[in-house]
C-alpha cells in the first residue's frame, strides 16, 4: 500500500498580508488618498500570477509594495517567510516607464546590476543575456538608438540577469505594438518555462493576464482597491500566446473574468472624470 505524501505547505514567494496604502497630497497635506486598501495575495514559488484592474487602482503601488520600494501604511510584507524591512533583494523589477541609464549602453546597462553586486562575470552574463533576448549584436548602442521594442529586450535583460526568485513586471509591453508585444511575451514565457520563477505580472490588457498567467486577481476601482476575483488559468502550456486567444476554454475565461472587471473599469474611467 503507498502512503499519500504529506501535503506540502511551500512559503510563498511573495506574500502581501492585509495590505493598505495612503497617500497624503503633496498640495493639500490635510488630504489623504487610500490607494489601496485590505489587499492579501501571495505568490507562490514558480507561479505566473497577473493582476488587473483599472487604471489608476493601485497595481504600481502594489508592485512597489513587493519591491520594498514603497512602505505600506499598514499590513505587512513577507519574502519567502521572512518581513521585508527595506528593498526587496530577492526581486527583480521591470518597471512601467523606460528606465534605461542613457548614458550607457545596451551591454552597459544589462551589465550595471551585476556590477553594482560586484560579479566578476558582469560582462559574460550581460553579453549571454543580450543574446538570449535577440539582441546579441546590438550591446554597443545607446538607447535611443534603439527601438522600443529593443529597450524593452534590454530591461527584461537587465532585470533576468540579476537571476531574481522574484520577478515584478509592470505593464512591461504596453507600449508596443501587437505584433512585437506578442513576440515578447512568448518570449518572456520561454524564458520562464525554464527557470520557473515567481511572476508577479501587471497589466491593463485582460488578453495577455490570460494568456500568459497560472492565475488572474482582479482588483476594483480605487479608491480602497483591493481583490474582488481570483481565477486559476488552466489552459495547457506551453501555450504560444496569439493561438491560446482563440481556444474555447480561453474565451470562457475571458468571459467569466471580464463580467467582474467591466464594471469596475466603467467606475475607474468615471473616478478620473471626476478628478479631472
Ligand atoms: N506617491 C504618491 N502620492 C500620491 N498619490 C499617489 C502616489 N502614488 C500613487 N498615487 C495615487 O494612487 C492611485 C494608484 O496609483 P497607481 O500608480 O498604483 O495606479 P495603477 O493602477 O498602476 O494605474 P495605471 O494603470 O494607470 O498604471 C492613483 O490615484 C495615484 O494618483
Ligand atoms: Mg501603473
Amino acid at each position: 500500500m503507498t502512503v499519500p505524501a504529506p501535503a506540502t505547505t511551500a512559503i510563498p514567494a511573495l506574500e502581501l498580508s492585509d495590505v493598505s496604502c495612503t497617500f497624503v497630497s503633496r498640495d493639500a497635506p490635510g488630504q489623504r488618498y487610500t490607494a489601496v486598501a485590505g489587499v492579501s495575495l501571495a505568490l507562490k514559488p514558480g507561479e505566473f500570477v497577473s493582476v488587473v484592474g483599472p487604471t489608476g487602482c493601485g497595481k504600481s503601488t502594489l508592485l512597489n509594495v513587493g519591491a520594498g520600494l514603497l512602505q505600506p501604511s499598514t499590513g505587512s510584507v513577507r519574502v519567502f517567510g521572512e518581513v521585508l524591512n527595506g528593498i526587496n533583494n530577492r526581486a527583480g523589477y521591470m518597471f512601467q516607464t523606460e528606465s534605461l541609464m542613457p548614458w550607457r549602453t545596451a551591454l552597459g546597462n544589462v551589465m550595471a546590476g551585476l556590477e553594482f553586486r560586484g560579479r566578476p562575470d558582469a560582462r559574460a552574463q550581460a553579453e549571454d543575456w543580450l543574446r538570449r533576448v535577440g539582441l546579441g549584436g546590438f550591446g554597443d548602442r545607446y538607447p535611443h538608438q534603439l527601438s522600443g521594442g529593443m529597450r524593452k529586450r534590454t530591461s527584461l535583460a537587465q532585470t533576468l540577469a540579476l537571476d531574481p526568485d522574484i520577478i515584478l513586471m509592470d505593464e512591461p509591453f504596453s507600449a508596443l505594438d501587437i505584433q512585437t508585444r506578442q513576440l515578447m511575451e512568448n518570449e518572456v514565457l520561454e524564458l520562464w518555462a525554464a527557470k520557473k520563477k515567481a511572476v508577479l505580472f501587471i497589466t491593463h490588457d485582460l488578453d495577455e493576464a490570460i494568456a500568459m498567467s497560472d492565475r488572474v486577481i482582479v482588483l476594483s476601482a480605487g479608491p480602497a482597491s483591493h481583490p474582488i476575483g481570483e481565477f486559476t488559468i488552466d489552459l495547457e502550456r506551453p501555450r504560444d500566446v496569439a493561438e491560446v486567444r482563440v481556444t474555447p476554454r480561453f474565451i470562457e475565461l475571458h468571459n467569466a473574468i471580464w463580467s467582474v472587471l467591466r464594471d469596475e473599469v466603467l467606475k475607474g474611467y468615471a473616478q478620473q472624470l471626476k478628478v479631472a
